[in-house]
């Protein structure tokens, strides 16, 4: 191992730890370590692989809270987040633990013998994750590609490893071979790139920005590597004059400041219909100078920090001294990356604060005239992540859902995320889908095989 790596508390600026960095020849040796233990594992009887990840899953239950303060200490999530990250990893590991026996192929009709197709693993699968959602994310890469008989190789971001390291601990007290399922803590252009870069890894699942994810895909051209990914949002919360103003304005800080806004799903441009902006704007300002920002470890807490003083420079850069504040909650002084819950009005579509994914606790509001121009405004971004639709005319709900260009859309909801369905984005906010039925099929390959009659 390399020197070792300070885990910073973002609440405190505490060194909660020192975890240390894998290096490149480590790295090559843990790759070929899960190749190695592929052929046992793609062999291991359905139903015993299936019940090893219910016991993967049971044992991520009895330690939810134990993950909880991990992340609440690693990464300032609210507690009551946090909860919910672990339980979600336990959800999609039991999900995924009846995949097993119900992964098989098919057999089609041909002249002359019998023409069957099989769904084969791919061998060594290399999951990357960002800091943002460390628990959710690497379960929704490792869970599906361990049912499908693939071996894993997973690298938790920089920033936050310690639940990545526990998940790997609690895989291996249910019985999961060490070499099946192995935690990578180091830089993603270390660790990350000989994912990339190994011939022995088949497939990469890549989670965090549009910019690194391009250069991913790059690298993954190389070896025609298989490849998933999950890259950024700018998302539109539409608000139509006919909606639930009073709820569409209450949960609108969650649907933009939940995690500070450090969510791909954040819906950080919210659009409202020109003939409510000003009624709308009144019933916001109270709901955002109500966030509870502070300690993630209190159970009433809303919003906890940003990750890091160079993320928050970041977010910052947004908000210059001459920006367009409408109003703004507020956020405990230092020690810790705090940044109040923001609001920018006006501001032009072409404000960077408007087409860029800040990241942050930082939206915008921009007024629309009708139906066309919010469809217009909405799809006026690289990004096609998710979005939200506040109306109580079903037609139109129906209408501006199918025009709005983004993977994962809620009518009157801020609701993004079922592990039962798929989830993924359109345009440059990614590749593939995660989550759902279909999601263990995209750690397969289809073989094909026709044996003759004589
Ligand atoms: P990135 O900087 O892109 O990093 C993501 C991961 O990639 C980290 O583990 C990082 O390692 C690693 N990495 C960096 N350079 C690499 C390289 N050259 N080769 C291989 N791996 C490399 O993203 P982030 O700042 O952690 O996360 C925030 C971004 O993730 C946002 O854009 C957000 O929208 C996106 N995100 C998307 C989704 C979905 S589901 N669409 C969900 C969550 C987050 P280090 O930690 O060492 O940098």
């Amino acid at each position: 191992m390399d020197t070792g790596f300070d885990v910073i508390n973002p609440a405190t600026e505490e060194i909660v730890g020192t975890v240390p960095l894998t290096s490149a020849d480590e790295t090559d040796a843990a790759i070929r370590r899960a190749h190695a233990a592929w052929p046992a594992w793609r062999a291991v009887a359905p139903g015993d692989r299936a019940r090893l990840l219910r016991r993967f899953a049971s044992a991520v239950d009895a330690d939810i809270e134990n993950l909880a303060q991990l992340e609440v200490t690693n990464a300032g999530h609210t507690v009551g987040n946090a909860r919910w990250e672990a339980g979600n990893v336990r959800d999609v590991v039991e999900y995924y633990s009846a995949a097993p026996e119900r992964l098989f192929g098919r057999q089609i009709p041909v002249p002359g013998g019998v023409n069957m197709t099989f769904a084969e693993p791919l061998g060594v699968v290399g999951v990357i994750v960002p800091w943002n959602f460390p628990m959710p994310i690497a379960g929704w890469g490792f869970a599906p590609a361990l049912a499908a008989g693939n071996t894993v190789v997973l690298k938790p971001a920089e920033l936050t490893p310690l639940t990545a390291i526990r998940l790997g601990e609690l895989a291996r007290d249910a019985g999961v071979p060490e070499d099946v399922f192995q935690v990578l803590p180091g830089k993603g252009s270390v660790v990350g790139q000989r994912f990339v870069d190994h011939p022995l890894v088949r497939k990469i699942v890549f989670t965090g920005s549009t910019e690194v994810g391009k250069q991913i895909m790059a690298g993954c051209a190389a070896q025609v590597k298989r490849l998933t990914l999950e890259l950024g949002g700018k998302n539109a919360n539409i608000i139509f004059a006919d909606a639930d103003l009073a709820k569409a304005a209450a949960t609108a800080p969650y649907g933009v400041f939940d995690n500070a806004g450090q969510d791909c799903c954040a819906r950080s441009r919210i659009l409202v219909q020109r003939s409510v902006y000003d009624k709308f704007m009144e019933l916001f300002e109270p709901a955002v100078k109500g966030v509870v920002v502070g300690d993630p470890g209190q159970e009433s807490t809303e919003m906890g920090p940003l990750i890091s003083a160079a993320h928050r420079s970041s977010v910052a850069s947004y908000v210059p001294g001459d920006a367009p504040v409408a109003f703004r909650g507020s956020a405990p002084d230092g020690p810790g990356f705090w940044f109040p819950p923001t609001v920018l009005a006006p501001v032009s579509p072409s404000d960077r604060a408007v087409t860029d994914e800040v990241f942050g606790p930082v939206v915008t509001v921009l007024p629309f005239d009708d139906e066309a121009d919010a469809l217009r405004l909405a799809n006026d971004t690289e990004y096609g992540l998710s979005g939200s639709i506040w109306t109580r005319d079903v037609g139109r709900a129906l209408r501006v859902s199918r025009g709005v260009e983004a993977g994962n859309l809620s009518v009157n909801s801020h609701s993004s995320v079922r592990y039962w369905t798929p989830f993924g984005g359109f345009k440059q906010s990614g590749l593939g889908r995660e989550l759902g039925p279909d999601a263990v099929a995209a750690f397969t390959e289809t073989k094909n095989v026709f044996i003759a009659n004589d």
